[in-house]
């Protein structure tokens, strides 16, 4: 195994992605940031300089288990503090498992601001894919906003609430076309959208007639969930979230925030023409484009856009298509990893937008996440014990009486840092449980991500989950394994893990304005076996003083 070493600088810099120019978070003046590569078992080591110069940072290896290292998670406030302006951090930790990984800014809303990239992890030497494929390629999608980041996090924390909108283009590694004259632009600032950028030319992805791709997709957006696809191609999952799933093919991939997956691409024997690659906004009424790249047909010019329309997508309302293709996922024959039987623990956790002292909040139990100033990790290893409340938050809601389809009050909801404490090496199930969000008849997808972990997807449903009867629908045959996965509007979603490691770890949705507002919880397992804590992790808090 190898060490790898990489060096980056954190700046805020003009980009223009979809041709619209705006102040962006690059790594070493790019977004996306460089892709990280790396072979199973190696240690990657990153020094990272924080060169905002007002904002403190912090990046998340999101889907690195971060096993023995669980200050390196990069959760700002939970595992570390954030780095301050100035200040250089090294993250080090071992990608321990082959797969398609992301990174990403998890402090405040940068990654709505372009911080994130990819994580590539191949197999050790000798072992081989279950599946052949000529070539791979990396796609990483997003969603773009033009508002400034301050902008969009204020106007969440504000009365009257100024939601964050639709966003304005969808980006496929990195790159989009927004329409700039849509911009009433006056012409004295002819510089904020340059409609034939040729910087902002779309993605291109070539390839040679006959060979089979392997695209590695994954998701940063934060709002949106996409569909994915090739227009007249067909494509086979086979990987998700560093898993392998058992094959099927589908035309259109659903992929939601933080979700990774490998499918594999068969080029036609030959062909005269480019095809469109796309990406649609779906679950939200959708007022963004289509996001586009090209599939282009070596020797045909690659910039020459194809005539045809691009897909349009799948009705965005379609949640029944949405839960069948999640219902649709095994694990593959061959590398199923067997779940526990059943848990020690349930967690049901009901998903709510409510508003406290007239501020829009998302809670879970009613409880909606603040941080505390100093990060779990080192409150609860230096036994700091007024450093966050201390009452464990509830593991059930008041089934009985809270209609999931209507438009709950919830006067009862507060702010909380409390955080659910599990037996080291105990079997957890989490059941999220979707609701009604304040406006009449609607519910929203919300995509949950485990740090620290993989747990097994053991069932989804529509309605209220029902404690005596659902946990039959579940899979416990040969489920998928996962770190995100959705909960589809007024449904539930059932998973389990095991709480084998010591560390501290966030658990929340992956809309980064639904994360912002609260939609978090924080579990704790084995405290007592983690290592001895890095003091770079203590620049704030209780443990600011240095010299103490
Ligand atoms: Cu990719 Cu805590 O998030
Ligand atoms: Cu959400």
């Amino acid at each position: 195994a190898r060490i790898r070493h990489y060096k980056w600088e954190v700046n805020y810099g003009f980009q223009s992605p979809d041709r619209y120019k705006k102040l962006a978070i690059t790594i070493n003046g790019r977004t996306p940031g460089p892709k990280i590569l790396a072979q199973q078992g190696d240690t990657i080591v990153v020094e990272l300089k924080n060169n905002l110069f007002t904002e403190n940072v912090a990046i998340h290896w999101h889907g690195i288990r971060q096993i023995g290292t669980p200050w390196s998670d990069g959760a700002g406030g939970v595992t570390q503090c954030p780095i301050q302006p100035g200040e250089s951090f090294i993250y080090k930790f071992v990608v321990d498992r082959a797969g398609t990984y992301i990174y990403h800014g998890h402090y405040g809303m940068q990654r709505e601001a372009g911080l994130y990239g990819s994580i590539i992890v191949s197999l050790p030497n000798g072992v081989s894919e279950p599946f052949s494929y000529d070539s791979d390629r990396t796609i990483l999608l997003n969603d773009w906003f033009h508002k400034g980041t301050d902008e969009q996090v204020i106007g969440l924390s504000s009365i009257p609430f100024v939601f964050v909108g639709e966003p304005q283009s969808l980006l496929i590694n990195g790159r989009g076309k927004y329409n700039c004259s849509l911009l009433n632009t006056p012409s004295s600032e002819p510089g904020l959208c340059n409609a034939t950028n040729p910087e902002c030319s779309p993605y291109v992805l070539t390839v040679v007639p006959g060979k089979i791709y392997r695209l590695r997709l994954g998701s940063l957006t934060a709002l949106s969930a996409l569909s994915f696809e090739i227009e007249d191609h067909e494509m086979t999952v086979v990987e998700a979230d560093g898993s392998y799933v058992e094959p099927f093919v589908t035309r259109n991939l659903y992929i939601y925030s933080g979700e990774t997956y490998s499918v594999l691409v068969k080029a036609k024997q030959n062909s005269s023409r480019n095809y469109w690659i796309s990406a649609n906004v779906v679950s939200r009424k959708p007022s963004t484009p289509t996001g586009l790249a090209i599939f282009n047909y070596y020797p045909n010019h690659p910039q020459k856009p194809p005539k045809t329309l691009p897909p349009a997508g799948p009705l965005w309302n379609d949640t029944k298509s949405r839960l069948a293709q999640s219902l649709a996922f095994k694990a593959r024959q061959g590398f199923i990893n067997t779940p526990p039987l059943s848990s020690d623990r349930v967690i049901v956790l009901l998903n709510t937008q409510n508003k406290i002292d007239g501020y829009y909040k998302w809670s879970l139990n009613n409880l909606s996440f603040t941080y505390p100033t100093t990060p779990y990790l080192i409150a609860l290893k230096n036994n700091l014990t007024d450093a966050f409340d201390r009452r464990p938050p509830p593991d059930r809601y008041d089934f009985a009486n809270y209609d999931i389809y209507s438009v709950a009050k919830n006067v009862n909801a507060t702010y909380s840092n409390r955080i659910y404490r599990l037996k080291f090496n105990s079997t957890v199930d989490i059941i999220l449980q979707n609701a009604n969000t304040m406006t009449l008849n609607h519910s929203e997808t919300h995509p949950w991500h485990l740090h620290g972990h993989e747990f097994w997807v053991l069932g989804y449903g529509l309605g209220k989950y029902n404690m005596s009867s659902d946990w039959r629908k579940y899979n416990l045959f040969n489920p998928i394994m996962k770190n995100t996965v959705p909960l589809h509007p007024y449904g539930w979603t059932a998973l389990r893990f095991r709480a084998d490691n010591p560390g501290v770890w966030a658990f929340h949705c992956h809309i980064e304005s639904h994360f912002y507002m609260g939609m978090t919880v924080v579990f704790e397992e084995g405290i007592d076996k983690v290592g001895k804590l890095p003091s770079s992790i203590m620049g704030c808090g209780e443990t600011r003083n240095p010299y103490i």
